[in-house]
């Protein structure tokens, strides 16, 4: 394999990729900043804009106690029952409290009562300016919220007067109607001066906080604020959108490094096939090569009538014909084989009797085999009935298979061929004691060209074509071939065939 141009390619998409990754990141990080940014000036316009229109409200509902109160204050007759008459109407009130610049409680009439505690208290808040200007402010004392106004009684003096909302009256009657109309993706809610939340729009569990403001008169010291419900806040969405694109580029790269993986193995596959082909071309011709220089070499000596012996001459006739044999054998393997390879091979599928087929194919081996001295068996099962095939193709196989086993065989020259049937398939098995297959072997011995090592074949020549030969045949048949081998034990191939038409 040339690392050089595939580590190049890897570089070639490895590094866009990475500059995309880091690029997309980046951008979507400066995006999601600029999102957070602008949404929380918009929260912030938005809160502004409530607590504008809040401020208003309450002012105005202010007013109009005060108003009520003062005219209270300033109707003849009895003045607690004026003052208790008007707390009846105004349900905003929880209570009252008027004070007079010498610190007189003024109402209720019972300084002992928590009001009138009250009282005491805001008159020391209150300081002397106030009394001065008048107007009216909120006080806090004792975490209570005091509306504190400078009234006016009968004689002209001046009244300090005090009311505690009813806050559950005020957020029914003035907060919902002021900012239950505001629609937002946001939730709005008023905290007052401990930042407790007096109201709002919507339930508050696990809302986050995104903007505070006061309400502009500095009247109150209650806020408005704005909540972002949970889940979708901007960051969030970020957040989902950096996983989305994160996941994808993961999915990208991962993509990519299976596409290089399987480039760099179809190179290699292809640099093998290129080296089987070479190696090929060389077997071939030096398989072609020897039978020839055999035939013309015997050819010579008989033509120049040099052997006088009529046995050594009869003997010499079939040498010829035994590699002229061997040289048809060889030919017809390669141009089936190429054949195969451009799918112009054709089967004629004929009831065929199996027993003369076979042994016609082993006759043919006669002389190699009793030459080196190989112990033939043969075994075929009796009433086989005819199975339709390509008898030359099945010839050609079971041929194939025959010459393996005296080519791979050393010590223990013995050849055992089977024929049986089996369910459905019949079996033409042929089991040698030779050098045996490794295991991992096994399964490329039978794609084209594929030889094992060459150390195991030295001195064996053969193009490597003829277990694929086998191969084909025998799919081409709806069959299958199988190897059941050991190093050093020996080999037997099976050919299943099916007994009938499928
Ligand atoms: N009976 C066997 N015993 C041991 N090894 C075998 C046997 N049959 C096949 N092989 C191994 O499988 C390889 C492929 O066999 P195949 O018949 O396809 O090719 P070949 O015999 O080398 O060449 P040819 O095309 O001339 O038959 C052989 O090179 C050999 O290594
Ligand atoms: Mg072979």
């Amino acid at each position: 394999m040339r690392a050089g141009p595939s580590g190049l390619a890897l570089l070639a998409i490895v590094v866009p990729a990475t500059i995309l990754a880091a690029v997309g990141y980046v951008s979507l990080r400066q995006w999601g900043l600029s999102t957070e940014l602008l949404f929380r000036e918009q929260a912030r316009d938005m809160a502004a804009m409530a607590a504008g229109k809040l401020d208003m409200v309450m002012r105005q509902t202010d007013y109009q106690l005060l108003g009520g109160l003062q005219t209270a204050l300033l109707a003849p007759g009895d003045r607690a029952r004026a003052l208790e008459s008007w707390l009846g109407g105004a349900s905003l009130v929880r209570s009252l409290v008027l004070v007079d610049r010498a610190g007189r409680v003024l109402y209720p009439e019972t300084p002992e009562t928590p009001d009138g505690l009250l009282a005491a208290r805001l008159v020391a808040e209150v300081g002397a300016e106030f009394w001065d200007l008048g107007g009216h402010r909120d006080v806090v004392v004792d975490d209570l919220v005091v509306v504190t106004a400078i009234l006016r009684s009968r004689e002209g003096a001046p009244v300090l007067g005090a009311l505690v909302r009813d806050v559950g009256e005020l957020r029914r009657q003035v907060l919902e109607k002021a900012l239950g109309g505001l629609q937002a993706p946001t939730i709005v809610a008023v905290v007052d001066h401990a930042d407790r939340p007096i109201y709002s729009g919507a339930p508050l569990d696990r809302a986050d906080r995104v903007a505070t403001v006061s309400l502009p008169g500095g009247l109150s010291n209650w806020r408005v604020a704005l909540y972002q419900p949970a889940g979708t806040s901007p960051r969030d969405s970020v957040r989902r959108q950096v996983m989305i694109f994160t996941t994808a580029l993961g999915l990208l790269l991962v993509v990519i490094v299976a596409g290089i993986v399987a480039t760099l193995r179809v190179m290699r596959r292809e640099s093998e096939m290129a080296r089987l082909k070479a190696d090929f071309v060389a077997n071939v011709s030096h398989d072609l090569k020897t039978p020839l220089s055999v035939i013309r070499m015997f050819g010579e000596t008989l033509e120049m009538g040099r052997v006088t012996d009529e046995v050594t001459r009869q003997e010499y006739y079939r040498v010829i014909t035994r590699e002229s044999e061997r040289l048809s054998r060889l030919i017809e393997n390669v141009l089936d084989f190429s054949r195969i390879e451009g799918g112009r091979r054709r089967y004629d599928m004929l009831p065929t009797a199996v027993e003369p087929l076979v042994r016609e194919t082993i006759e043919a081996f006669s002389y190699p085999l009793a030459q080196q001295g190989f112990k033939v068996e043969l075994s075929v099962a009796p009433d086989l009935p005819e199975v339709p095939m390509d008898a030359d193709a099945v010839a050609q196989a079971l041929a194939n298979l025959v010459d393996n086993a005296i080519k791979y065989s050393v010590e223990r020259k013995a050849i055992a061929v089977a024929v049986l049937a089996e369910g459905p398939w019949l079996c033409l098995s042929v089991a040698d004691q030779g050098i045996g297959i490794p295991r991992q072997e096994q399964e490329r011995i039978f794609e084209k060209f594929y030889r094992v090592g060459r150390s195991e074949t030295q001195g064996r020549r053969g193009s490597g074509v003829g277990l694929a030969l086998v191969r084909h045949v025998v799919e081409a048949h709806r069959g299958r071939v199988t190897v059941d081998s050991r190093p050093g034990a020996g080999s037997r191939f099976t050919l299943w065939l099916p007994l009938a038409h499928a």
